[in-house]
Order: structure tokens, then sequence, then C-alpha cells
């Protein structure tokens, strides 16, 4: 099996990943949470995980009974470095719903028409009608985050984005739309971990592009882009969820939680959804 990369993943933990990083990943067995700030010292076993997922998709359910019976939509942004369980988190929140109604947004980069529209317009293209949840796979935040660390765009658009994100999602909740934005937050050792098992992987390589290479060797620069980014959009209107997923089975039940006990549905069963883990799910202060 040719890999896509030649290794470089690999060959960037062998030879370029800071020691500290390295370390943990070889001391790491395959379990092993490897982030030292984390607040639980091992993943959420797959019994329990299983457990509360049925019944929290049993909500799910019946969470999208009431917005297709009720014309609400719902808007849910999913956003964190590569790898940080962007794709995974969305998969589980849709795996019992009906497709129809439930639509996964993942853009690729702007064609050169869309490049030549108002910034928000391919997004704004994608919103959800009535009776309609909408999951971004990345999102408008791009220009936040990766279009920095990779001179996608120039520094005047991106002060100009920082000037209309808020009042755009602003015109979003105004209008009755539910927004869910999620930020999640992997670990370096674990990000680096994930992307090595990527690119083994023949399932999994479609998920890795050259960005994912020349991004591990800009993680101060995401740091500081995603800093700046959180720091501008996180509002009273339209603030973050930071979900910490170096254990991914947590960070999905803490997704999925927040966005139950953050609608109002027909039937809903608070008890059933049970508490959201506060330790790596909240506000900005649970950044590691
Ligand atoms: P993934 O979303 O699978 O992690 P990548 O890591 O390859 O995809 O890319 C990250 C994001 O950067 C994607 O949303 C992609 O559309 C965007 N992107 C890639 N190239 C460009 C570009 N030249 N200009 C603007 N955005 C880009
Ligand atoms: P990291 O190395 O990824 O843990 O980056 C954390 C850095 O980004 C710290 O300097 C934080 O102050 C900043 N930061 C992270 N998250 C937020 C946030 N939600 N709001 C404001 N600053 C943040
Ligand atoms: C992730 O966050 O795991 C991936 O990089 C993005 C995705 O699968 O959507």
């Amino acid at each position: 099996m040719d890999l896509p990369f030649d290794g470089a993943i690999s060959s960037f933990f062998e030879t370029e990943a800071p020691q500290p990083i390295r370390d943990a990943i070889r001391r790491g067995e395959r379990g092993d949470i490897l982030s030292p700030t984390y607040p639980h010292s091992d993943r959420l076993a797959r019994k329990p995980y299983e457990g509360d997922l049925r019944a929290l998709q049993i909500e799910l359910v019946k969470l999208q009974a009431w917005v297709r019976e009720s014309g609400a939509r719902v808007v849910l942004v999913f956003e964190g470095r590569d790898g940080a369980g962007k794709g995974g988190t969305i998969k589980r929140f849709r795996a019992n719903l009906n497709p129809r109604g439930a639509r996964v947004v993942a853009l690729a980069k702007p064609t050169e028409k869309e490049a030549g529209e108002w910034y928000f317009q391919r997004y704004a293209r994608q919103l959800p009608t009535a009776s309609e949840l909408v999951f971004y796979d990345r999102s408008w935040y791009n220009r936040g985050v990766v279009e920095e660390v990779f001179d996608f765009c120039t520094p005047t658009q991106r002060k100009h984005f920082f000037q209309q994100v808020n009042p755009f999602e602003e015109m979003l909740v105004d209008e009755g739309i539910h927004l869910f934005k999620f930020w999640l937050n992997v670990g370096r050792a674990e990000q680096l971990r994930r992307l090595m098992a990527r690119e083994r992987d023949p399932l999994k390589q479609w998920k890795l592009s050259w960005i994912d290479v020349e991004g591990l060797k800009r993680w101060d620069a995401y740091t500081q882009a995603i800093a700046e980014t959180l720091t501008a959009s996180h509002t009273e209107t339209a603030p973050w969820t930071i979900v910490r997923s170096d254990d991914k089975r947590r960070a999905r039940l803490a997704a999925i939680r927040t966005v139950l006990h953050g609608i109002d549905y027909a039937r809903k069963d608070v008890k059933a959804i049970g508490k959201i883990d506060n330790s790596i799910c909240g506000g900005p202060d649970v950044w590691d």
C-alpha cells in the first residue's frame, strides 16, 4: 500500500516533533491519555460509553422529530485542529437521524467563483431551511485559523472577517436559528498519534492532506490564531463550547449533551440526557 505522503507524518514524529511529545507517544499505550493536564487519567470504557450514547441518540431522535414538526432550524459548527475529532463527533450525532433533514456541510477550498463572493456567502447558502439540522465540519472560522496559518487570506481580509463574524452570527440567532459552536481541543501528542494512525490505515488516509503534514510544524502558529479567534468571537449571543477531545468518547457525549440541554424539544427526558462533564466541556476556562 502506497502511503500518500511517503510516511511524512511518522517522519515528522521521528525527526522534528518536540522531545516531550515524542516521549509521551513512545511511553503511551494505545489507550493512555497523553496530555498531562487532561482531567481524567484513563479513557471512558466502551460499555458505559455505548450505554450513554444509546440513551442520547434516543433523545436526538426526539429532537429531530421536534425540529421537523416545529420547523425549527439548527446550525452546529464543529471546529478544531486536524485530528481533533470533528468528523467522528458529527458521525455520532447523525448515526440514528434521518439524513434528510440532518445535513453535513464540509466545504472544500473556495473555487474561483466563491473566492469572488462575500466571504460568508458560500456558508450562508448552506444554512438550514425550516425543519433542518446542518452540521458544519469546519466553517467560516477557517478565516480565523487555517487561512491565517497558511497565508490563504490577507491580514486585511482577516480583520474584516473579525468585524463581520459577530454581527453575522447575531443575525442568525435573531432570525431564530439555534446556533451551537463547538471547539474540539486536542492535545499535541494525541493529535500526532491520531495522524500517524491515519497514515497507516488505508481506510482513514482520505482524511489526510498536505495541510495536516505541514500543520504539524505550525502548532504554535495555530495556537496563536485559535486564541485570537476564540477571544474575538466568544459572545453572549453566540458563545463557544470548548470540548477537550483527547478522549473521543467523553468528548462526543459532552457535545451531544450540550445540544440536547440547549434546545427545548418535545418529550425531552432531562434525566436520560444526564450531566455534562464540566471538567472537559464548557466555556473558554476548560482550555488546557
Ligand atoms: P480537513 O477539513 O479534512 O482537515 P484540510 O486539513 O486539508 O482538510 O484543510 C483544512 C481547511 O483548509 C479546509 O476547510 C480546506 O477547505 C481549507 N483550505 C485548503 N486549501 C485552501 C486554500 N488554498 N484557501 C482557503 N482554504 C483552503
Ligand atoms: P494551547 O497551547 O492550544 O493550549 O493554547 C492555549 C493558548 O490559547 C493559551 O495561551 C490561551 O490563553 C489561549 N486560549 C485558548 N483557548 C482560549 C479561549 N477559549 N479563549 C481565549 N484564549 C484562549
Ligand atoms: C478531525 O477533526 O478528526 C478531522 O481532522 C476532521 C474531520 O474528520 O472532519
